[in-house]
């Protein structure tokens, strides 16, 4: 069976692309970045293997992966943001952008 991770899938494109993988039968890991978002996702999709990181916490990451008990075929890292506000080159906001790129 079809194993798959999706980063960032409590909401938006990342939720959707989950409910897809769980109706073709595959073995579908999510994340999600808190507690409270696990339990509403694994009460909307039961069937799915529910992990919480934060994907620019390499720690929390490794942790995560050492729990898992088979390999993974397919991953999406879907998790993301648009960026800051300010985002010209004359009136960039520098740390903002470069935690954007790290997620
Ligand atoms: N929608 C579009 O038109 C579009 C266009 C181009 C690219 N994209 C990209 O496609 C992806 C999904 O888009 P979307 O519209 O579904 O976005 P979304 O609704 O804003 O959802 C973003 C997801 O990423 C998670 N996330 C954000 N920062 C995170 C972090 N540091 N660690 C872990 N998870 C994090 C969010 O979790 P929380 O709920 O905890 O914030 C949420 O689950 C994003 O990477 C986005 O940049 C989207």
């Amino acid at each position: 069976m079809t194993s798959i991770l999706i980063t960032g899938a409590n909401r938006g494109i990342g939720l959707e692309l989950a409910k897809a993988a769980v109706d073709k039968g595959w073995l579908v890991h999510v994340s999600v970045r808190t507690q409270a978002q696990a339990e509403e996702l694994s009460s909307l999709l039961p069937d799915v293997q529910t992990m919480v990181f934060d994907v620019t916490d390499r720690e929390a990451i490794a942790k995560a992966a050492a729990g898992l008990t088979a390999p993974i075929d397919v991953v999406i890292n879907n998790a993301g943001v648009i960026g800051p506000d300010k985002q010209s080159p004359l009136n960039m906001d520098f740390e903002g952008f470069a935690q954007t790129l790290a997620i």
